[in-house]
Parts: structure tokens; C-alpha cells; sequence
């Protein structure tokens, strides 16, 4: 309720959610971008897959510089999904762009399954990881979901 209130883009805070799968990560990071929304706040959701394919994809044509532009306007960005997928090095320090060009200057909320410590392999790098957390964690509230997944509930109930 309180991130509701979006005093944390005014202080330029980031919130990280961070839990198992199920446990109601984005269905929060979106409540949260739709109350920015509503307030008028510009916002825009992106999975972390798809937003590396697109500052990759950028680089190849040369148009990164822009891209890295858009990302880094908005006042609220949630990048979805960190930890599912792998990130090779390459990857990671177009990610690490993008957060050294928020940091202190725009809120971003970062959803994943994954504990800080095991970054450094999803990142394949141990320095940039830090880097990227360093940036990520200095301002922000990191929210840590415990719990049985919502999307499992229904059907572990059926089995009592
Ligand atoms: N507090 C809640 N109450 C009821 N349903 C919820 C709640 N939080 C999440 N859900 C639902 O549970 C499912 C999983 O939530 P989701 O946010 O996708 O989880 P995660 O991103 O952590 O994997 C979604 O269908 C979501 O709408
Ligand atoms: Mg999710």
C-alpha cells in the first residue's frame, strides 16, 4: 500500500520483489505501474529476456545509443523475470547501461527468483553483477515473498 502512494519515484527508490515462482511478483510490480500510470506517471513493463533481445538487437543496427535513451526516460521501469533465463556476458553489459543510466535518476522495480548471491552466475560475471547490484540496491526496498505459489494453490488444496 505504501508503494502506492509513489513516494518512492519521488525519491527516485527502486523495489526489488524477490521469491519463487507463483508467489505474486509481477501481478505487485504491475499494481504498482498501474497506480503510476493513473497518476499520469510514464511507466512501461518489460520482461528482462525481451529487453536484452532489444538493446541487442539495437547494437547490431548501430541504433543502441536511442534505445538505451528510451529505456532510460521513463519515470517507472519494471523489468520482469530476472534470473529465469541466462545472460551471457555481452548481454549483461548492456543491462548494466541501463541501470548505471537510471541510477539515482529514475525508479526502476525488478521482479526475481533469484537470491543477490547466485546474480554473479546469471550474469556470468561476478564484477558486473556487483556492479548492477550496487546501482540496483543502493536505493531500494527489496521485498522478499515467502510462500506456496498462487499458481499451485488451487490444485494442492484439491489434494488434501
Ligand atoms: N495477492 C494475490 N491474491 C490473489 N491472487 C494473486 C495474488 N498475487 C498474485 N496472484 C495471482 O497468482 C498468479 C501468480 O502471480 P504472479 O504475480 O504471476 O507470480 P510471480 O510473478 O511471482 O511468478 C497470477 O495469476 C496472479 O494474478
Ligand atoms: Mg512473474
Amino acid at each position: 500500500m505504501d508503494f502506492t502512494t509513489l513516494r518512492f519515484l519521488e525519491l527516485k527508490e527502486n523495489i526489488v520483489f524477490l521469491g519463487t515462482s507463483g508467489v505474486g511478483k509481477t501481478h505487485l510490480a504491475t499494481s504498482i505501474g498501474i497506480a503510476a500510470a493513473k497518476k499520469r506517471t510514464s511507466t512501461y513493463f518489460i520482461k528482462c529476456h525481451d529487453l536484452i533481445l532489444n538493446l541487442k538487437r539495437a547494437k547490431l543496427e548501430n541504433r543502441l545509443e536511442n534505445r538505451l535513451k528510451h529505456y532510460a526516460k521513463y519515470k517507472l521501469l519494471i523489468i520482469d523475470e530476472i534470473g529465469y533465463l541466462p545472460i551471457d556476458e555481452d548481454e549483461a553489459k548492456l543491462f548494466f547501461q541501463l541501470i548505471d543510466l537510471r541510477y539515482e535518476k529514475k525508479s526502476t522495480i525488478l521482479t526475481t527468483n533469484a537470491s543477490f548471491k547466485s546474480w554473479g552466475e546469471i550474469f556470468q560475471d561476478p564484477k558486473l553483477a556487483n556492479a548492477i547490484l550496487d546501482r540496483i540496491l543502493h536505493h531500494a526496498t527489496v521485498v522478499n515473498i515467502i510462500g506456496d505459489s498462487y499458481r499451485l494453490k488451487d490444485h494442492l488444496d484439491k489434494e488434501k
